[in-house]
C-alpha cells in the first residue's frame, strides 16, 4: 500500500519501498510533518510530537503557550500567523492583507498519477503510482490549496506539486508557490548542490548547515549553469557509499529557489520550488494554479544509491520520447569543425569521413538559415541561406542520407536577432518594456513567449522546415538568458507572470513540436548544459551536457551531472587539440573514453585529421557500438571522483549484469606514482568475469572489493578500459 491513513490518528503515511513519509492532521485543523526517511513498517506516531513554550514563539490560542506554528513541523507553511521560518507560499488579498490561515478540509487517495496543467511531469501507470491529495483552505479569502503527494512504490521516489484555486468570490495573488517544504526535526546536514558557469557546469559544493540558511536559485528565466535546480541534505556520516541522504530535483526550466534552513532548535526546512522574485500570480474566482512538480529521493545508500533511484526514476517514469530506451546514434556535429563558415562541398567531405568511420547522424549546427555568417544576426528567419546551400537544404538532407548517415539540425527558436526579418516585422515579439532600451545577450534578444502569437510563429517556423525537409535530430539551443520581463499583453496586475508564462510557452512549444514529430530526436542545449533540467528531459531525452569538450573538464561535468541525470541523457562529444576551451592537448584516447562514458559523438574536423587519426576513431566508433547498449542502458556507479583526487573512476553494468565496462583515468603523471587500484561496483559477488583483451578471469567479489591494479605510466591525462563479461 503506497498511501496508508489512520483514520483515528489522521496520519497519513506514503511508503516506497525504501522510504516513508508521514503527516498528521492535529487540533482537526493543522497540518504537520512528522517524518521522511528510511521505511517504517507501521508508524504509530505516538510520541512524534512534544510540544514546548519557547520564547517568541507566537501561539495561535491565547491560552495555549506550548503550541506554536513556529516550533512545530509544518506540512505546508505559511508566514503570516506564527511561523517565522521560511514559508512555502504567500498571498495577497484585494484589500491588500498578506495573511493566510490553512485550515485542513480532506483528503483523496487515486490510483496513478494526475497531470499538471501546461507543465511537463513524471507518469506511470495505476499500478506504478498512487496519488494523495490533502485539501486545506482559508476560510477568509477563500483559497483552496490541495497538496499532491504521488507515490511510486517500485522506484522508490515521492514526488510533490501544489495547486491553488481560488474559490472565494474576489481575486487574489499568490507571491509564493513552492512545490515541496519539508520540516527535519534533526540537524547536522550538510548540503549539496551543483554550482557553475558556461563551461563549466555542474560543480560540487557541499556546505555543513549551522544555522540560517543555505539557498541557491536562479533569476535568469532557465534553470541555469549557474545553479543546478538540486538540493541534497546529507546526514553527517553519508558519503558515495552509505549514509541517509535526503534530496529533490526541480522538474522547471525557469526561475528556481531552493534552500535549506536550521532554526534555533535543532530543526531543518528543506524547501524546493518556483522563485518568487518576479513570480507572483494572479487569481481570479475559479482560477487554479498548478507549481511545477519535485521530485524527492530518500537513499540509504549514500549518493550512489540516490542517484540510481533518479536514473530510472527518470527513464522509466520522466522521458516521454519514444527514444528512451533506443540506442542513440553516434553523431558528427560541424560546429567546432566549421564554424559559420561552411558550403555543401565542405559538409559533405565532413560526412564522407564520418561514413567512413562509422558515425550514424550527421548535424549541422548553426550558420544555415538567414545570412548568419556570425552570431549579430537572422535569429528568427528559419529559412535555408542560399549562399551557403544553393541547392537547399532537403538537398544536402538528401545527399546525406545517401552517404548511410541520417541528419540533424540546429535551431535556437526562442531567440531574435535585432538584424532578422522577423524582428523588422515583428518588433514586438522581444522581450520589452516600452520605452526602454534593450538588453542584449550574445547579441541577441529573448522572443516574448508569453504571448501565443510568438509562440504560434515558432510552432509554424520550426514546423515548415521539418516537414520539408527529412530530419532526424533536432538540436535545440538557447543562448541567452532573460531580461527586460514583461509585456504589453497583460494588465498591470499580471506583469509579475511573465518569466512563468515565458516557461509555460516554451513547454507548450515543445509539447506540439513533439507530439507532432515523434520520430525526430530531439536533442536540448542552452550554450551547452545551462538548462539541463527534468522539465526539458521530459520532452527531449538528451541534453549536450556542455560547450567544454576538454576530457580533463569533461570527467567532472559528467561525474557531477551523473548525480540525478542517467548518463544517456548525457550528450559528450570528442573535439580537437588543443582544446578549443581550455588549451589542454589530451590523447585522443582519453577524449575518446570520456566522451564514449556518456552519449558520444564527434565535434571535430575529420577531414584534416592524419589517417592513424582516423583509424583510431574508426576503432573508438566500433568499441562504442560494442558497448553501447551497456553504457546507455547498463547501470552507472561512480567510484572515484575527480573532485577529490587526480583520478576519475567509473563503471557500467548492462541491465542483464553479463557486461560490466570500466574506464580509469589520470589527470596528471606524478613522481614517485602510487600504484592505483579500480575496485568495481554493482557485481555478482560471487560471480566470475572474464576480462575480454586479456582473457583473465577474477571473481565479481575479488574485483569489487580486492580490485585490478592499474600499472605506471609516466603520462599525464592517461585513461584505461576495462571490459569483462560474466563466464557463470
Ligand atoms: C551554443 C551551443 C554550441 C553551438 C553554438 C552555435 O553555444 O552550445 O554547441 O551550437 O551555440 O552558435
Amino acid at each position: 500500500m503506497a498511501v496508508i491513513y489512520n483514520d483515528e490518528k489522521q496520519i497519513f503515511h506514503l511508503q516506497t519501498k525504501g522510504t516513508s513519509y508521514v503527516m498528521q492532521v492535529v487540533r482537526n485543523k493543522y497540518l504537520l510533518h512528522l517524518y521522511w526517511g528510511k521505511r517504517v513498517q507501521n508508524y504509530c506516531g505516538t510520541r512524534s510530537i512534544i510540544l514546548k513554550n519557547r520564547g517568541f514563539a507566537p501561539n495561535p490560542q491565547e491560552n495555549d503557550r506550548d503550541f506554536s506554528l513556529d516550533t512545530l513541523p509544518m506540512e505546508y507553511p505559511h508566514g503570516g500567523n506564527g511561523d517565522f521560518r521560511s514559508c512555502a507560499f504567500g498571498i495577497r488579498e484585494q484589500n491588500g492583507s498578506r495573511i493566510c490561515d490553512l485550515s485542513y478540509v480532506g483528503y483523496e487517495i487515486m490510483k496513478g498519477k494526475p497531470k499538471l496543467e501546461g507543465l511537463p511531469c513524471s507518469f506511470g501507470s495505476e499500478e506504478e503510482v498512487s496519488t494523495l491529495k490533502i485539501h486545506m483552505k482559508d476560510k477568509i479569502s477563500g483559497l483552496s490549496v490541495f497538496l499532491l503527494y504521488s507515490v511510486f512504490e517500485n522506484a522508490d521516489v515521492i514526488t510533490r506539486s501544489v495547486v491553488f484555486e481560488n474559490r472565494g468570490n474576489s481575486p487574489l495573488t499568490l507571491t509564493k508557490m513552492l512545490s515541496m517544504s519539508v520540516d527535519f526535526r534533526e540537524s547536522g546536514f550538510k548540503v549539496m548542490t551543483l554550482y557553475g558557469a558556461h563551461n563549466n557546469e555542474r560543480n560540487v559544493d557541499l556546505r555543513p548547515l549551522k544555522s540560517g540558511m543555505v539557498q541557491i536559485e536562479s533569476l535568469r528565466g532557465t534553470s541555469s549553469p549557474q545553479q543546478a535546480p538540486f538540493m541534497a541534505l546529507l546526514e553527517a556520516n553519508a558519503s558515495e557509499e552509505s549514509g541517509n541522504i535526503y534530496s529533490a530535483n526541480f522538474v522547471y526550466s525557469g526561475n528556481f529557489t531552493a534552500l535549506a534552513q536550521a532554526d534555533a532548535f535543532e530543526n531543518v526546512r528543506f524547501q524546493m520550488g518556483m522563485n518568487p522574485w518576479n513570480g507572483e500570480w494572479y487569481l481570479e474566482p475559479n482560477e487554479k494554479f498548478f507549481t511545477p512538480e519535485t521530485v524527492m529521493v530518500f537513499s540509504s545508500q549514500g549518493l550512489n544509491g540516490m542517484s540510481q533511484i533518479y536514473h530510472n526514476f527518470y527513464q522509466h517514469n520522466l522521458i516521454r520520447s519514444k527514444f528512451a530506451f533506443q540506442p542513440r546514434p553516434i553523431l558528427i556535429n560541424n560546429w567546432e569543425a566549421t564554424f559559420f563558415d561552411f558550403n555543401e562541398d565542405k559538409l559533405l567531405a565532413l560526412a564522407d569521413k564520418a561514413a567512413q568511420t562509422g558515425i550514424e547522424l550527421f548535424v549541422l549546427d548553426d550558420g544555415w538559415f538567414g545570412h548568419r555568417d556570425n552570431d549579430d544576426s537572422s535569429l528568427g528567419d528559419w529559412v535555408t541561406d542560399k549562399r551557403k546551400l544553393p541547392l537547399g537544404l532537403s538537398h544536402l538532407s538528401d545527399e546525406i542520407h545517401n552517404r548511410g548517415l541520417k541528419f540533424g539540425l540546429w535551431f535556437e527558436p526562442e531567440m531574435i536577432s535585432r538584424n532578422s526579418e522577423l524582428f523588422r516585422n515583428h518588433p514586438e515579439y522581444a522581450l520589452h518594456t516600452e520605452g526602454r532600451p534593450y538588453t542584449f545577450g550574445r547579441g541577441q534578444l529573448v522572443l516574448d513567449l508569453s504571448n501565443g502569437e510568438v509562440c504560434r510563429y515558432v510552432i509554424e517556423s520550426v514546423s515548415k522546415v521539418l516537414r520539408e525537409t527529412k530530419i532526424d535530430y533536432v538540436k535545440w539551443d538557447m543562448n541567452r538568458h532573460l531580461t527586460d520581463v514583461g509585456s504589453i499583453n497583460f494588465p498591470m496586475e499580471r506583469q509579475g507572470e511573465i518569466f512563468h508564462r515565458y516557461v509555460l510557452g516554451l513547454y507548450k512549444i515543445l509539447e506540439e513540436l513533439t507530439t507532432e514529430f515523434p520520430d525526430i530526436l530531439f536533442e536540448s542545449c542552452s550554450s551547452g548544459g545551462g538548462r539541463f533540467d527534468p522539465g526539458m528531459l521530459y520532452y527531449m531525452p538528451q541534453t549536450w551536457c556542455s560547450d567544454n569538450t576538454d576530457a580533463v573538464c569533461r570527467m567532472k561535468i559528467q561525474y557531477a551531472t551523473s548525480f540525478t541525470y542517467p548518463v544517456v541523457t548525457m550528450g559528450a562529444h570528442v573535439s580537437e587539440v588543443p582544446n578549443q576551451q581550455t588549451g589542454r592537448v589530451t590523447p585522443l584516447q582519453t577524449r575518446g573514453q570520456v566522451a564514449m562514458s556518456a552519449n558520444f559523438g564527434y565535434e571535430i574536423d575529420l577531414t584534416k585529421l592524419s589517417s592513424e587519426e582516423l583509424d583510431e576513431i574508426k576503432k573508438q566508433v566500433a568499441f562504442y557500438k560494442d558497448i553501447r547498449n551497456t553504457i546507455q542502458f547498463g547501470k552507472f556507479y561512480r567510484i572515484k571522483s575527480p573532485f577529490d583526487e587526480n583520478v576519475a573512476q567509473w563503471n557500467f553494468v548492462s541491465g542483464d549484469g553479463s557486461q560490466v565496462v570500466a574506464f580509469h583515468f589520470e589527470i596528471l603523471s606524478q613522481p614517485a606514482a602510487p600504484i592505483k587500484i579500480l575496485k568495481l561496483k554493482g557485481l555478482e559477488a560471487d560471480a566470475v568475469y572474464r576480462d575480454i583483451s586479456t582473457g583473465y578471469e577474477y571473481g565479481g567479489d575479488e574485483l569489487m572489493y580486492s580490485g585490478i591494479s592499474i600499472p605506471i605510466e609516466k603520462k599525464d591525462f592517461r585513461s584505461v578500459c576495462f571490459r569483462f563479461v560474466k563466464v557463470n
